[in-house]
């Protein structure tokens, strides 16, 4: 979800790995079948304004859970189509049809007028890119971005996977992005406090030595009967978000992680986000709710591993830091 713009220039020397993305055509709209429950958008683009509760009921949760280990099955069938010469268009059918066959409704499909069912973001693509006729090319790092719409309920999980024979620095920028996500999940439990989450990501990214930036302009989000709600889970320190983590509170954490600096530029589609620098920038996201003694990943898998763990294996077995 957008939050505030903000602007912080500073120059990096070494050069991108790849040319820069470019935008390919967008296919017809897809289907969803009408036996299928919908979000509330889904007709009109329009996400409901009303305030929702930060603290789900056991029976919202336990469609939660469901909802959550659907999208983290969608998203584990999709990062396995990943391969040199796919178009992003043809993992959007995959997960179209994977979110339609678990009797869900691929959530980002209209949302606020998102043209297709899940985000493909590639090399420079911060986030929110749109599915369309370019094939990704040995080399590439692409985040696939899940979100499904079950029983009344969101579950939103996303991954970075490498494409074919992957630069060092990028494998490097994915193996840290994963491992921001999971500084933030660990400093989730009751009492804590919102602000806690980005203090431990940004612990975590500066162990780098400031070669990395932490994107600040899109952030976690609580998440429930409403895809975004009014929570919001900044990955970076922010004083201000003071608010204090209660058992059965569920949002995201999603963090967005740069080669060098942090700023955003969009495209004119009004949804692709890019490094102003061109440099290559990755992301990884779970859905959690916050338990008795500490949190509960709702996005996953019945089964196996998640994405995250299947498809960052590679990276996992590389140098260390
Ligand atoms: N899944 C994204 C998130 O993590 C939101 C995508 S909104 C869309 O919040 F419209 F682009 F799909
Ligand atoms: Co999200
Ligand atoms: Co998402």
């Amino acid at each position: 979800m957008v939050k505030r713009k903000r602007r912080r220039v500073r120059r990096i020397s070494t050069p991108p790995p790849s040319g820069p993305i470019e935008a390919g055509l967008i296919s017809p709209r897809r289907s969803v079948p009408t036996g299928i429950g919908r979000p509330e958008y889904a007709l009109d683009g329009e996400p409901s304004s009303r305030t929702s509760r930060a603290v789900r009921t056991e029976d919202e949760l336990a469609r939660m859970r469901v909802s959550g280990r659907l999208a983290a099955e969608v998203l584990n069938e999709v990062c396995a189509a990943v391969e040199v010469g796919i178009t992003t268009d043809e993992l959007d059918r995959i997960g179209h049809e994977a979110a339609v066959a678990r009797d869900s409704y691929p959530s980002p499909l209209n949302y606020r007028g998102f043209p297709k069912s899940l985000c493909t973001s590639v090399n420079e693509v911060i986030c929110h890119g749109i599915p369309d006729s370019r094939r990704l090319t040995d080399g590439d790092i692409i985040n696939i971005d899940i979100t499904v719409f079950h029983d009344g309920v969101h579950g939103d999980t996303s991954c970075t996977v490498l494409v074919g024979d992957v630069d060092e620095e990028s494998r490097r920028l994915v193996r840290v992005t994963r491992a921001a996500m999971h500084a933030g999940i660990g400093a989730v439990a009751p009492g804590a406090r919102v602000q806690d989450i980005g203090r431990a990501i940004e612990a975590e990214v500066d162990r780098h030595g400031g070669r990395f930036g932490i994107v600040r302009e899109f952030i976690g989000h609580g998440i429930g009967d409403q895809f975004h709600t009014s929570l919001q889970i900044p990955h970076y320190f922010d004083p201000r978000a003071t608010t204090v983590l209660e058992p059965g509170m569920t949002f995201t954490i999603e963090p967005m992680i740069t080669v060098g600096p942090a700023e955003v530029w969009m495209w004119d589609d009004d949804w692709t986000a890019l490094t102003v620098s061109g440099q290559r920038t990755a992301q990884f996201e779970h859905t959690m709710v916050v338990t008795e003694t500490g949190v509960e990943l709702l996005t996953m898998p019945a089964d196996g591993p998640p994405a995250e763990e299947r498809f960052a294996e590679a990276v996992a077995s590389t140098t260390a830091n």
